[in-house]
């Protein structure tokens, strides 16, 4: 008799019983036919309540090579799931959108920045390679486009290809007044590899390289600059593309490129509705100090403050529009000793104030970071500037990880992180959503790095910021570590994606295989009682401090709490998006009154699922509004 199939039989039975469900919940695996599944690495539910899932080449090198070396574009994956009924679409990718940043603008669209021209290559490099840098100093020149593969000379006669596309702009006139007309050089990085795998192309130089095909006055005026050229380690190159992707014909309409390639970007909507662009490897792999704010009036970026800050930094808005709190949250990249501390950022005098408090600040990397939701079950429009931080692990391949959770209240005199209640276990790349019932579902992660020695934790547990209290939910069926993620649907199930293994097994021995598949968890409240329904007019524009009015044929008295909770996007465990702000709500007859919020840096413009909980912590499902001034 086989003891493990009546294992799985007992523990099917189980967590299968309503009474297990209502007081832990219950995990689904969405089937999805193989036609559809992806490496899901970022994900992202839209104004239409859809979830746009995003693969891009998908951390898989053959994929890279088929869509670079032989333009098969149809291996960079994007997929649209409709969590209503289950049903897949694929929609074209442009680029390679791995380990790009997104944002949903106040318009309702996604804007989807950077992604990957490179992988990373660690040994056997045997053509030595760098960056040259394109400048242009003629101010009167059209925009110049160099293919891949256009060809650079250096002085001592040696040729490097480039690795990437680049779009060389014309130089900048300044125009001082009084005559005084200054010209500045527009510059373009690019990669660029020897032609042979031949040591004598190696130089420490920077020096002028020509560029193939030039004539005429071009000869002069573009040029690269370039060198040193090495056999060093490459890390992966990032990308300047960038999308807007439209929720409603469902596809990437393209934008004006960044200044700056960006592997790894967070990319914060301010109250403004511009997007500030920040961190990255740039097309070289190097970390950018570099940031730039998207304009969506214009599909234009303009430079912003230089920063050293790692990679998908965790960067929150404040009620100071200049002002964005990072909570030290980073996913993977950067220099340990730069902006690693946790603090108050000015984008405008770019002035940074260090916040005090956090433990273990060494232990950060793949920490998740949560603005918290209102006090539970309040009903007088107020809201929670607190943001937490769980969880976390050493700095690159550290062995180091922690269960810590502290807390911060951004609108405090003086405010310094406190600690929480620890985690049930010290765990890296735990998922963190904001609920309507005002907790935060937690759930999976790893011990070790990149799910080493299968380290995972099956934790899954309910975080009540109101009494400070966590509960078990029920253990995730699969583990989910590196390139995993969660997000709340507007019918208040939480979406739950990816998982990354670098090993398939305990010994670390055999390569791992990306989780394809994806779950929705359904909280126990769920199984307590009927779904409550309100009726209004979905995807409708309501003024900030104006009202929405829903109708339900139940007894509105049910009726508790309301939310506005942005449909977010994650990726990389960051979700800088996500916070819930209170709503009152009132009650006339058969109507449900909800009062928006008139607080414009609580309540920027744009979308929002609008959630009306019952007195049992069950809401009915959003209704999508869009906020304007
Ligand atoms: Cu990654």
């Amino acid at each position: 008799m086989s003891v493990p199939f009546l294992a799985d039989w007992r523990h099917n039975t189980k967590v299968n019983a309503l009474e297990y469900k209502q007081i832990y919940g219950h995990w689904q695996t969405i089937d999805m036919p193989e036609e559809f599944r992806l490496n899901t690495i970022h994900a992202a539910v839209l104004p239409t309540g859809k979830v746009l899932m995003v693969a891009g080449s998908g951390n898989n090198r053959a994929n890279f090579d088929a869509f670079h070396d032989d333009n098969r574009i149809q291996v960079l994956k994007t997929v649209i799931l409709d969590p209503k009924n289950n049903s897949l679409k694929t929609i074209e990718t442009p680029s390679d959108l791995f380990c790009s940043g997104h944002a949903l603008l106040q318009t309702g669209k996604l804007l989807v920045a950077g992604g990957t021209t490179g992988y990373e290559k660690i040994d056997n490099i045997t053509r030595p390679a760098g960056v040259v840098v394109v400048h242009n100093e003629n101010p009167d020149s059209p925009v110049k486009e160099f293919k891949k593969g256009t060809r650079f000379k250096s002085p001592a006669g040696k040729t490097y290809i480039s690795l990437q596309a680049i779009t060389v702009q014309p130089a900048h006139k300044m125009d001082h007044g009084r005559g005084i007309v200054h010209i500045m050089h527009s510059s373009q990085k690019v990669f660029v590899e020897a032609i042979a795998d031949d040591a004598s192309f190696i130089t420490d130089k920077n020096e002028q390289y020509s560029i193939e095909g030039l004539s005429g006055s071009d000869v002069h005026n573009i040029y690269g600059m370039g060198g040193p050229m090495t056999l060093d380690k490459q890390d992966y190159r990032g990308d300047d593309k960038a999308y807007e992707f439209d929720p409603i014909k469902e596809v990437y309409v393209k934008v004006g490129d960044m200044g700056e390639a960006r592997w790894y970007p967070s990319l914060p909507v301010l109250q403004n509705g511009q997007v500030l662009a920040v961190s990255g490897l740039d097309i070289a792999g190097h970390i950018t100090e570099t940031t730039e704010f998207y304009d969506p009036a214009t599909k234009l970026w303009s430079w912003g403050p230089n920063r050293a800050i790692p990679t998908y930094p965790a960067l929150f808005r404040t009620q100071n529009p200049d002002v964005l709190f990072y909570s030290g949250s980073n996913a993977g990249y950067g220099p340990a000793d730069k902006g690693r501390e946790p603090g108050f950022w000015n984008i405008k005098t770019n002035e940074f104030k260090v916040v005090p408090g956090l433990r273990y600040p060494n232990i950060l990397e793949t920490s998740a970071s949560v603005m918290l939701p209102p006090k539970q079950g309040s009903n007088d429009g107020s809201q929670s500037h607190r943001i937490m931080v769980a969880g976390g692990g050493g700095i690159g391949e550290s062995l180091l990880v922690t269960d810590r959770v502290d807390i911060i209240d951004l609108e405090h005199v003086n405010p310094r992180f406190t600690p929480g209640p620890n985690l049930p276990d010290p765990v890296r790349y735990l998922n963190v959503t904001v609920t309507p019932w005002d907790e935060i579902f937690a759930t999976g992660g790893t011990i070790d790095y990149r799910s080493k020695s299968n380290s995972y934790s099956y934790n899954s547990f309910s975080y009540n910021p109101t009494n400070n209290k966590i509960t078990k939910m029920a253990d995730s069926p699969i583990g989910r570590g590196y390139h995993s993620g969660s997000l709340l649907l507007p019918d208040g199930r939480i979406f739950v994606f990816g998982g990354d293994p670098l090993f398939g097994d305990k010994d670390n021995t055999t390569p791992g295989k990306f989780e394809q598949r994806v779950e929705i968890y359904t909280p126990p409240q769920f199984f307590k009682g009927s779904k409550p329904k309100v009726h209004g007019q979905h995807m409708q524009q309501v003024k900030r401090g104006g009202r929405v009015v829903l109708s339900t044929e139940v007894g509105t008295t049910d009726f508790k709490t309301a939310r506005l909770i942005p449909p977010s996007s994650a990726t990389h465990v960051t979700n800088i998006e996500q916070r819930s702000i209170g709503a009152k709500i009132s009650i006339n007859k058969k109507e449900l009154v909800v009062e928006i919020p008139n607080d414009g840096n609580d309540l920027p413009n744009g979308w929002y699922m609008l959630f009306v909980t019952d007195k049992n912590g069950i809401p009915a499902d959003a209704i999508m509004v869009e906020v304007t001034s």
